[in-house]
């Protein structure tokens, strides 16, 4: 049986998440919900980055202990995640006690081996990104360090520290990122590669004093100091795979370990991940998947530059499956996406209201309408049976290839051809058309199919409503149904403009006269 082992970045929990987080969990959803579907034990991990200066600061904030702040926390991701219907299968954290425990021992296997050393460190940090910024990586404002990604003032720091020596992976890096197919798309791999190429690669601090840093894991042989937030947060890959606790789980697993993130933070996943892997001796991940920003107003979706849209938003006007749907078609690994309400509203009502939902009611009605909801199995147009197949092979392989917005719009073209195939054919000018709907009725049961790992609602409703179940999509075959019994013709998504006018009339019949 397939393995596979997919998961999201572990996120901050110094604020609730927002759409641009919602993106990389939705995305990783799509295709462990496909993989299950196809038959394969999938492991779909996500969770949450606890320690560290960032989240030790936003505790304080609220005056709260960083390990209460981050217990509430972990229950607002839960419930967001659930809200947009993500089905993640562990959320770990790193205050877990396996986690901690998988830090340090892996700390300790590293530092063994001579990959770790103590050295004094200065240089300028950003707390938003917990990371130093060397000459040529920062900007200036007004004369003074800013981080290029949080556009915020640098912090001096000097200290005494404990180095991870990423300068001897060099070679290894160089090797593994030319010559095998880990990282996808293949340009980010490039541009490490470049980067790689032109500038020195430095040793990186993994320890931070506790007496500035008192929240992480404690280095185990040196209790003055914590272990570097971002060499905790990566293990966490391993540490859920039961690396220390079950090692044949986890060599399954590992073996098949895709990893989604976006693109700010390639480096970490590349550069420092594969080294500390290389250091424990375990093989680089199977895939990285990066995907490009969620702009709004140009820039990334970002809590500290203050331009994010909520979750709640996104599911007010959307609903669950409407917002997957748009945060899947609006999905893009290369280039950036600008969120933009416009834009998605055209993109609901068109492929979501008219075409797919359309399909439905329609066809819904009519088979209640003409021949009492009952259908039985008839032939399938000889002509709609090819384009299906072609169809359904392309929307194959661009899940394949993690193209998960090509994989939506192919499945609402069948729908689209359903639409049509009406058109022609109208069965409501026939006395029996039990043949055309047979056909319609296979169209949608085709397009709930490929759409169940992203609308998973619809294609739930339409399986109960219209009387079939949803299967293997690499094993769908048409004229496989041998009755339908429509008993509802279900409205799968609101318009958004009657949503609106209904909101008014209601509101104005809630002050009825007295
Ligand atoms: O970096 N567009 O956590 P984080 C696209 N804890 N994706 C976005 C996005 C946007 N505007 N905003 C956030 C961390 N994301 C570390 C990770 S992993 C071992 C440790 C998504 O809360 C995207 O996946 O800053 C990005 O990589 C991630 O959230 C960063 O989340
Ligand atoms: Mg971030």
């Amino acid at each position: 049986m397939e393995v596979f082992y997919i998961t999201t970045p572990i996120y901050y929990p110094n604020a609730p998440p927002h759409v641009g987080h919602a993106y990389t969990s939705l995305f990783a959803d799509v295709l462990a919900r496909y993989k299950r579907l196809t038959g394969a034990k999938v492991f779909y991990l996500t969770g949450n980055d606890e320690h560290g200066l960032k989240i030790q600061r936003a505790a304080e904030a609220q005056s709260k202990h960083p390990k209460v702040f981050v217990d509430e926390m972990a229950e607002v991701f839960k419930k967001y995640w659930r809200s947009l219907d993500i089905s993640y299968d562990y959320f770990i954290r790193t205050t877990d006690e396996l986690h901690e425990k998988t830090v340090k021992e892996a700390f300790t296997y590293i530092y063994k081996k001579g990959y770790i050393y103590k050295a004094k460190y200065s240089g300028l940090y950003c707390v938003d990104c917990e990371k130093y910024y060397s000459p040529g990586e920062y900007i200036e404002v007004e004369g003074k360090p800013y981080c290029p990604l949080h556009n915020k003032p640098l912090e001096y720091m000097e200290e005494e520290t404990y180095y991870f020596k990423l300068s001897d992976f060099k070679d290894y890096l160089l090797d593994i990122l030319e010559n095998r197919d880990i990282v996808y798309p293949k340009h980010y791999a490039q541009e490490i590669v470049s980067k790689l190429r032109s500038e020195e690669l430095r040793d990186v601090s993994v320890a931070r004093p506790a007496e500035r840093v008192w929240w992480g894991v404690p280095v185990p042989f040196d209790e003055k100091y914590v272990i570097y937030v971002w060499f905790d947060a990566l293990l966490n890959y391993i540490s859920a795979a039961q690396y220390l606790d079950n090692k044949e789980v986890f060599k399954e697993l590992w073996s098949s370990a895709h990893h989604v993130i976006g693109k700010d933070i390639l480096w970490f996943h590349t550069v420092v991940w594969f080294s500390i892997l290389r250091a424990l001796d375990l093989d680089p991940p199977k895939r990285l998947i990066v995907h490009a920003f969620l702009t709004s107003k140009g820039a990334k979706m970002s809590k500290s530059v203050g331009n994010i849209v909520s979750i709640d938003e996104l599911l007010q006007r959307y609903g669950v499956d409407g917002s997957r749907y748009l945060l899947a078609r609006i999905f893009n690994m290369d280039k950036d996406s600008e969120f933009n309400f416009e834009l998605l509203d055209s993109i609901y009502t068109s492929e979501l209201v008219d075409t797919y939902g359309n399909l439905a009611r329609r066809v819904g009605v009519l088979t209640q309408k003409k021949c009492g909801g009952k259908i039985y199995r008839r032939s399938i147009d000889a002509k709609i049976a090819d384009e299906v197949l072609v169809k359904v092979g392309e929307y194959h392989d661009a899940m394949r290839n993690y193209e998960v917005s090509r994989a939506a719009r192919i499945a609402v073209d069948i729908a689209t051809l359903g639409n049509q195939y009406l058109n022609e054919t109208k069965p409501w000018e026939k006395s029996d058309p039990s043949r055309e709907l047979y056909n319609a009725l296979e169209l949608i049961r085709v397009t709930a199919t490929l759409l169940s790992p992203i609308t998973t609602r619809a294609s739930r409703v339409l399986s109960e409503k219209l009387g079939f179940s949803v299967e293997n999509p690499l094993k769908l075959r048409l004229e496989s149904v041998e009755r339908y019994n429509v008993i509802d013709a279900p409205i799968l998504f609101r318009k958004l403009k009657t949503a609106l006018r209904q909101e008014q009339e209601t509101s104005s019949q809630q002050a009825p006269p007295q």
